[in-house]
């Protein structure tokens, strides 16, 4: 069983990619909406709550975990590779990398939440690309909280959109990164507050490809090539999140 995080129905963006790319394994899905949002907390909470979840999940018999949330990969993951070295713990990261290569020195908008910009390791990857393209950090506190109420596309999120995107609406970027999972569920909106040929990047399939090899490398594959499951939970008990998080899964 692999077992599939995030703060809330935000990780749903890589586990579609991962049911897609691994149709045959057994997936869970826990959903920490009890803790969220995370992005506005410390490192030191987001470290202490993740790894706490993961011990849960692992006693509860996950053979993998994969951190489906771009700030508590950058809070938790070196610690936990630590503590459980035979586990494959695999996280995401903003997706700096393909962005910086959209043309020649582009101009790239990297939207996370506050703490994954804050972090150590987000500086580190933004600065390998600092000769190579303009990036501009907008952190989002917010836009999380606004897309787990189910707004994906409405005229609360717009206007939500039209604030935080103001002072940047005469700039042509080339790409915009989705560097929160929880983003990808708003591509439409979010892609309509944006000049046309933006390119709109976010980690998912990455992070799917990148599960499959270690998960190939650790012998944890089933063999199977459909007839997977995917069962959800989190940490509220609360059956609308599992059924968002289930119809999040189903859309395209
Ligand atoms: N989905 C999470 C991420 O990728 C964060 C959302 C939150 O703030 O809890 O960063």
């Amino acid at each position: 069983m692999i077992a599939v995080t995030d703060s809330g129905v935000g990780g749903v963006s890589v586990l579609r990619e991962l049911v897609r790319l691994l149709p045959g394994e057994d997936f869970w899905y826990f959903g920490d909406t009890a803790n969220a949002p995370y992005g506005t907390k410390t490192r030191e909470e987001v470290l202490a709550i993740v790894t706490e979840n993961v011990r849960m999940m692992l006693f509860c018999g996950a053979e993998a975990i994969v951190l489906a949330c771009n700030t508590a990969t950058g809070a938790a993951a070196a610690a936990l590779r630590e503590t459980y070295p035979d586990v494959p713990i695999i996280g995401i990261e903003p997706a700096l990398k393909p962005a910086a290569m959209v043309s020649p020195h582009p101009r790239v908008l990297s939207m996370a939440t506050p703490l994954t910009l804050r972090q150590e390791k987000y500086a580190a990857l933004e600065a390998r690309f600092a000769e190579t393209a303009d990036i501009v950090d907008l952190p989002c506190p917010g836009l999380m909280e606004l897309i787990e109420a189910g707004h994906l596309d409405d005229a609360l999120l717009d206007a939500y959109l039209d604030e935080l995107l103001a002072p940047y609406r005469d700039v042509p970027f080339d790409a915009c990164v989705l560097g929160c999972t929880h983003y990808p569920h708003a591509w439409r909106a979010i892609a309509r507050h944006l000049s046309a040929g933006c390119v709109i990047l976010d980690g998912g399939e990455g992070t799917a490809r990148e599960t499959a090899r270690r998960l190939a490398a650790a012998g944890l594959l089933s063999g199977r090539t459909a007839g997977g499951t995917v069962r959800f939970s989190n940490s509220r008990g609360d059956e609308a999140t599992d059924r968002l998080a289930r119809q999040l899964l189903e859309q395209e």
